[in-house]
């Protein structure tokens, strides 16, 4: 007689708290008990393999649509096939807005595109023009909608905002319970060093990091931060490249205040010298923040492991190396203040942190787990749905290897983009399998969910962005009605 549909048989459990052997059973879409000798119609045998949940990716650019009309070249099902291919399941991308437009229409048109998607997603909402219109008709859409997070940039030519739009976004998430996620940079610092490296004739991909040295990260999520404190709006810093960035958040979260950071795989395995290669290759390690060097690596550990920066995401963005619409889009020869910036990491996210982090002895794997599920899926709204190996929660698990070595080529990555930063990296621990809600979604690296089969997570109110209620100076609640 079978009490569930399937089973994970035998394998060690990692949760956020523990690690025990264990079985899961699965009922439908939801785990149904996490026991002993349980038994299902069906089973996979788990034993020698870590279970895991599956990975929760709260930071990645898929299909992001541009300003020109196009989109990024990773669609839904590469980029879907990618994160089932490296053990994850559910993502949060962007829905971009171009200043002197609204929202709701990109919004509309990204939930069209998202019908494709093979893992559960969700949007943040980019504000880049706090227009009247925007702040105070469109973003009561976007929540209702199910839509609880904004990201605003405090660089880049087309989508930065000012002070003064930014604090305007801050008391409209305030309003309307949202978190807004911060791209913290200065744009005005990282204009005139670029001017001054152009002038000076440098122009190769490696003056990216010129460009932007840590003090311009630094002075922005400091500034990020207090004009947060100023609206009592709680944010999470994105992409924190180095230990001084964090140590801003450190200082914030000591003050009591609802600061959450981020980091990404690049900052632990890639450094500035990445980009100093001959001819253009350099431009296949330019993001932003840019890497730094290997102290700074080595101190966002310490970050890590204080508890500073509780959120591991890919930032995977989609620019190709030879695609004409991906980094060569303005040609070989074009300064490294046109080379769009990203790269590519939603399968490779979970792998790499695995092996630098688990592997090195940095965290553990319970660690591991709050780093890449369970801490983003709680900052998001979608814990315990996700994130979490429990009664009630989707039945979606990555079945691990923590012994397995694999040498990262691209193909092994399965998206779309033809490169990967970390082409002939040795890793130890590779996923196996990945079960999204209850079904077999990638077996040893063959993906099988259909595209559509991923589901909108619509997200509500939740306790933990809501604001501490310290308004300074005698302010009250209308004082944010501007
Ligand atoms: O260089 C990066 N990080 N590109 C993606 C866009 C962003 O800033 O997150
Ligand atoms: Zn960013
Ligand atoms: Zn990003």
């Amino acid at each position: 007689m079978s009490d569930y549909d399937l089973v994970i048989a035998g394998g060690t459990v990692v949760t956020a708290a523990d690690m025990f052997r264990g079985d899961i059973g699965i009922n439908g879409d939801r785990i149904a008990a996490v026991g002993l000798d349980l038994k299902g119609t069906r089973r996979i045998e788990a034993d020698g393999l870590l279970v895991m949940p599956g990975g929760v990716d709260t930071h990645c650019h898929i299909e992001q649509l541009q300003a020109n009309g196009g989109a990024d070249e990773e669609n839904w099902v590469s980029g879907s096939t990618s994160a089932l291919a490296g053990g994850t399941t559910s993502v949060i991308t962007f829905s971009a807005q171009f200043k002197g437009r609204g929202i709701l229409e990109p919004l509309a048109e990204y939930r069209r595109r998202a019908s494709k998607a093979m893992v559960d997603y969700s949007f943040h909402q980019i504000i880049a023009d706090a227009s009247d219109e925007v702040i105070f008709k469109e973003i009561p859409e976007v929540v209702a909608s199910g839509v609880r997070s904004l990201k605003v940039f405090l660089t880049y030519e087309n989508s930065h905002v000012d002070d003064r739009d930014f604090l305007r976004v801050l008391a409209a998430a305030r309003r309307h319970g949202m978190l807004v996620t911060v791209h913290c940079e200065n744009y005005e610092a990282i204009n005139w060093r670029t001017a001054a490296l152009l002038a000076a004739g440098h122009v190769e991909p490696k003056y990216h990091a010129w460009s932007r040295p840590s003090m311009i990260e630094r002075e922005a999520t400091h500034r990020a931060i207090a004009l947060a404190e100023l609206v009592d709006q709680p944010i999470q810093v994105f992409h924190v490249s180095c230990p001084e960035v964090a140590a801003e958040i450190a200082q914030a979260q000591a003050r009591g205040l609802k600061v959450w950071g981020e980091t990404c795989p690049q900052y632990f395995v890639l450094s500035a010298s990445d980009m100093d290669r001959p001819g253009f290759e350099g431009a296949k390690y330019m993001c932003s923040p840019s890497p730094r060097d290997a102290a700074a690596s080595a101190g966002l550990w310490d970050m890590i492991r204080m508890g500073t920066l509780d959120v591991v995401s890919s930032d995977h963005s989609g620019w190709g190396y030879m695609s004409p619409v991906g980094k060569r889009v303005h040609g070989t020869n074009a300064p490294f203040s046109d080379i769009p910036n990203g790269v590519p990491g939603l399968a490779s996210r979970l792998p790499i942190l695995f092996s630098e982090g688990v592997g090195k002895g940095h965290i553990d794997p319970c660690q591991f787990v709050r780093l890449t599920a369970a801490n983003p899926a709680r900052l998001f709204g979608l814990y315990p749905r996700k994130g979490s190996i429990a009664p009630g929660a989707d039945a979606d698990l990555v079945l691990w290897d923590a012994k397995k070595q694999v040498t990262i080529t691209n193909d092994v990555l399965q998206h779309v983009i033809d490169y990967t930063p970390y082409e002939g990296m040795t890793v130890t621990g590779w996923p196996v399998a990945t079960i999204r809600r209850g079904q077999v979604a990638m077996r040893d690296g063959k993906v099988l969910a259909e595209p559509g089969s991923g589901q909108f997570l619509a997200r509500g109110p939740y306790d933990l962005i809501k604001p501490t209620g310290r308004l300074p100076f005698g302010f009250d609640a209308s004082a944010y009605q501007v």
